[in-house]
């Protein structure tokens, strides 16, 4: 297909006077970087296939940011893609690099692309990564160009501004509603009172959709501005009226699950504590559980959903760098009308506005982090007893 500008959506900032002249043939360069997520190697492959198609060369840049500064950037064909859609993680592997926010390590990384040649490269991760990759948009190639650089937001946490999904998030979720089903069959067994903490950083996400989907009795997350104090005589209710027979309740339920999100600070076994202090003379029957799922959240086959997004996601950023595009990250975000767009799903959105949401959002004082909580509370009623 024939690419002309214009056909990248919309940009929405001071860095949408940034357009670079076209290239032709050219070496692009794919890095992972933080945490892993399910549907980067979607995003991996999507780019490499897409690029190579265009007729550009593809340098796989392993473990990150650290990989760069290494020099360990591998050449990258069709046969190291073919079926990495299928396998969680990254077969680029990942770290979490502090050197490059040092002007030695960014001075390192200059060198790098002089020595590679490369053109641009493509970043998939999350906030630190996208730090990073603003960064990188400020060195030079060795034709004497910016060097062009696209995002691609990957990280279960969903903590990343301007998109309403990140790869791996939908995966992430599927994972907890499957092992909270699990723990559930137990619970019911045993009528006993789980409290399930799930991964997500400082942002609740995870744990809220995924207590919807998997019919918990009660969710905790920062969000809420719940104080712990709330947050534990509010589970005190949830599981008293589970345990006693009548109430509004025909019948006593006699087990509980409560996913707590692991940026709440209230540990889950001071939440156990409390409920065991306050309630065990009341329903002396009364057991409870910890359970935290933490980084099995992370890892497993991605979902359908996360392996189209990547694809699609991938897809633009590569034909976005080949446009001119810099500094950018391509968002899953349907354009809100009227213009002109390769992919329905997909915006460019300047890196400087994604960051500036992300912090928002991770501070929860985004306008998107404040619908999240609407969205939970609307459909409050599902976790009545
Ligand atoms: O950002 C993804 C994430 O899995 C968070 O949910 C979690 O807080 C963190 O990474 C764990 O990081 P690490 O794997 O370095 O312990």
């Amino acid at each position: 297909m024939a690419f002309t500008r214009g056909m990248i959506g919309t940009m929405t900032s001071p860095l949408q006077t940034r357009v670079l002249p076209l290239i032709g043939p050219g070496k692009i360069g794919l890095l992972t970087s933080g945490g892993d997520a399910p549907g980067m190697n979607a995003a991996v492959r999507s780019a490499t296939k897409v690029a190579l198609a265009r007729g550009h060369r593809v340098y796989g840049i392993r473990h990150g940011y650290k990989g760069l500064l290494d020099g360990q950037l591998v050449p990258m064909d069709h046969g190291d893609v073919d079926d990495i859609v299928r396998w969680g993680g990254t077969v680029l592997g990942s770290a979490r690099e502090l050197r490059f926010k040092e002007p030695a390590g960014k001075a390192l990384a200059q060198d790098r692309v002089m020595e590679f040649g490369l053109d641009g490269v493509v970043v998939i991760g999350g906030d630190g990564s996208l730090t990073g990759a603003r960064e990188l948009s400020k060195l030079t190639t060795a034709r004497g160009e910016p060097l062009r650089v696209m995002g691609i937001p990957a990280s279960i946490d969903n903590d990343v501004g301007c998109t309403s999904l990140a790869i791996g998030v939908d995966t992430a979720v599927n994972t907890i509603v499957g092992a909270v089903d699990r723990i559930a069959d137990t619970a019911r067994a045993h009528d006993r009172t789980f409290i399930v903490e799930v991964m997500g950083r400082d942002c609740g996400y995870l744990a809220m959709v995924a207590a919807i989907a998997s019919a918990a009795d009660a969710v905790l997350y920062r969000e809420s501005g719940r104080s712990h104090d709330e947050m534990l005589s509010h589970l005190e209710q949830t599981v008293r009226q589970a345990y006693r027979p009548g109430g509004k309740r025909s019948r006593a339920k006699r087990m509980v699950v409560i996913l707590k999100a692991e940026g709440v600070t209230l540990s889950s076994a001071r939440i156990k504590e409390h409920l065991d202090e306050a309630l065990l003379k009341e329903i002396p029957t009364l057991e409870t559980r910890v359970t935290v799922l933490g980084h099995l959240v992370r890892g497993g086959a991605p979902t359908a959903m996360d392996r189209l997004m990547a694809a699609r996601l991938g897809n633009v950023a590569v034909i976005a760098l080949e446009n001119g595009r810099t500094a950018m990250m391509a968002a899953w975000r349907p354009p809100v009308g009227g213009e002109e767009t390769m992919d329905k799903d997909v915006r460019l959105f300047d890196l400087n506005t994604v960051l500036t949401e992300t912090a928002a959002l991770r501070a929860a004082t985004s306008p998107v982090a404040k619908k999240r909580v609407e969205m939970l509370q609307a459909v409050e009623s599902i976790f009545a007893l």
